[in-house]
């Protein structure tokens, strides 16, 4: 039988007092029978052992950085073969990536859960209009691929997001509110990541208000264990799934379901495969690929010692020059073996962040410098238990263009001026010239639905029907 509020609370406050967080209960006389309610459930789902441990290791001391020894650079593959022998590996993979996908077995997955603080837009950074002339958000551009995909292999492909519960609902919203562009909507899932607490700079649990603990998503790592929990895992053996495709919500240039990557991934028996991309420089803000005793290993850029980072080969190139952008293959066998247990165990790494909250007299407090730690869990680091990682260099101005700040650097406006002149590159390349200026780039703007323009292949096939647009134009093609 349930046991009653006051039960359950009793249990708590001797828990929260064995880990000196008795302070969640300050304002529990206050509190109407939902808002016990809340923070109860809040409480009884902390493992508080975990994060005990997180707080004496990651917020009281100052952490290590654990950097191994004997790091070396992990081999990548490049993205254009450069030997007979991976001449034919790319063409045999190319064929099996396609074969994976018309016969149903790869499912597109999209974390969608973060908070997007840098971008500072208010939603679901999904919701945010990216694309250049039609200002189609990044939502419907991977809509239109997964439709365009679908018809392409004559097969449904289901697409899985995740969202958190900051914005869950309104993600779902959106959808509905868009006719789900298209897709029809059982082979649309959206289900909500983990949450985690975050503490004050003496790692006292902070209240967001007096009835919540201040939560926030735990991070994309968190993506492994919400397949499973979510019953995502189950539906795609259902399914017949058995690779999944791994992409960030912010990067619309991401090839979705790549058959090449599929393919590699497949053919080398990877349980879980990455895109790199070649650094730009030492200090790019790209985790680094490193080999510790035959296991890969994400290294954060911030992490990365000097002398490493800035290291150069015979031809000098970056010995550590295969970055992240966070593009991945898994199997979902390898997912399911993760979470086996119900738990997820990876490593936490702490954020020192502004977080709002209730001070002791239950004021509410908006903090102008950082004032908190969060904890986040990150996909990569799933990588060390995966058993023969396959890494694939992918051509930058191809495949990544990820929206993060509001200018500058990986900002919607680089994003839009990469989209612009990726569409012009495929266009030129089919034989519709586009009009450039004396730098070379594009003298105009134009947009290709994915809808019908997944690929240059897609464009050279419809290239009869297409006309060069003007100089100046804003010109959409679909
Ligand atoms: P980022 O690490 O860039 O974080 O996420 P963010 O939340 O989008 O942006 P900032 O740092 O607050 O400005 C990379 C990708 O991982 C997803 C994001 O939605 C994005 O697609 N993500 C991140 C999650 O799904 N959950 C998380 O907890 C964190």
């Amino acid at each position: 039988m349930a046991q009653d509020i006051d039960t359950r609370a009793a249990t708590l406050r001797k828990t929260t007092e064995a880990h000196g967080q008795e302070h969640v209960f300050r304002f529990w006389d206050e509190l109407d029978s939902a808002g016990r309610e809340q923070l109860i459930t809040q409480l009884e789902a902390l493992d508080w052992e975990r994060l005990s441990k997180w707080i004496t290791t990651y917020v009281l001391a100052t952490p290590e950085l654990d950097i191994p020894g004997d790091l070396k650079p992990a081999e990548y593959y490049p993205a254009i073969p450069e030997t007979p022998h991976q001449e034919q590996l790319y063409s045999e993979a190319m064929s099996l990536g396609r074969h994976l996908l018309r016969e149903g077995r790869v499912a597109g997955f999209t974390v969608a859960g973060g908070q997007g603080t840098r971008l500072g837009f208010n939603g679901p950074k999904g919701t945010y209009p990216i694309s250049p002339v039609k200002d189609k958000t990044l939502f419907q551009l991977f809509a239109e691929g997964v439709l365009r995909t679908c018809e392409k292999y004559d097969v449904i492909i289901p697409w899985y997001i995740m969202t958190s519960p900051l914005n869950d609902q309104a993600t779902r919203d959106f959808f509905v509110a868009n006719d789900y562009f298209g897709l029809c909507p059982e082979n649309v899932s959206f289900f909500s990541q983990g949450v985690l607490p975050a503490v004050d700079t003496q790692g006292k649990l902070l209240l967001a208000t007096k009835d919540s603990l201040a939560l926030s998503p735990d991070g994309h790592g968190g993506s492994l264990l919400a397949l499973r929990q979510s019953g995502a895992l189950d539906e795609m053996r259902e399914r017949g799934i058995d690779t999944i495709s791994y992409w960030q919500v912010d990067n619309p240039l991401v090839h979705m379901f790549d058959p090449l990557f599929l393919g590699l991934h497949d053919e080398l028996g990877s349980q879980m495969s990455c895109r790199a991309l070649i650094k730009t420089g030492p200090y790019e803000k790209l985790g680094n690929f490193c080999d510790v005793d035959g296991r890969v290993e994400i290294i954060e850029y911030s992490d990365m010692p000097e002398e490493l980072a800035e290291a150069q080969d015979d031809d000098g190139r970056l010995t550590f020059r295969a970055g992240s952008p966070a593009i991945h293959v898994l199997n979902r066998e390898f997912v399911e073996s993760l979470t086996e247990s119900g738990r997820l165990n990876l490593p936490v790494h702490r954020a020192h962040k502004k977080v709002a909250h209730v001070d002791d007299d239950g004021r509410r407090v908006k903090p102008e410098e950082p004032n908190a730690v969060k904890f986040e869990m990150f996909i990569f680091d799933a990588l060390p238990m995966a058993q023969n990682v396959l890494i694939l260099e992918a051509v930058r101005e191809e495949q990544f263009g990820p929206v993060k700040n509001k200018s500058g650097v990986d900002s919607a406006e680089s994003c839009r001026t990469l989209l612009v002149e990726r569409a012009a590159r495929w266009l030129d390349e089919a034989g519709i010239p586009v009009p450039r200026k004396k730098n070379g780039e594009p003298d105009c703007v134009v947009e290709l639905s994915p809808r019908r323009f997944l690929d240059p292949e897609d464009v050279a096939a419809a290239a009869a029907d297409l006309t060069s647009p003007e100089r100046g134009a804003r010109e959409y093609f679909d």
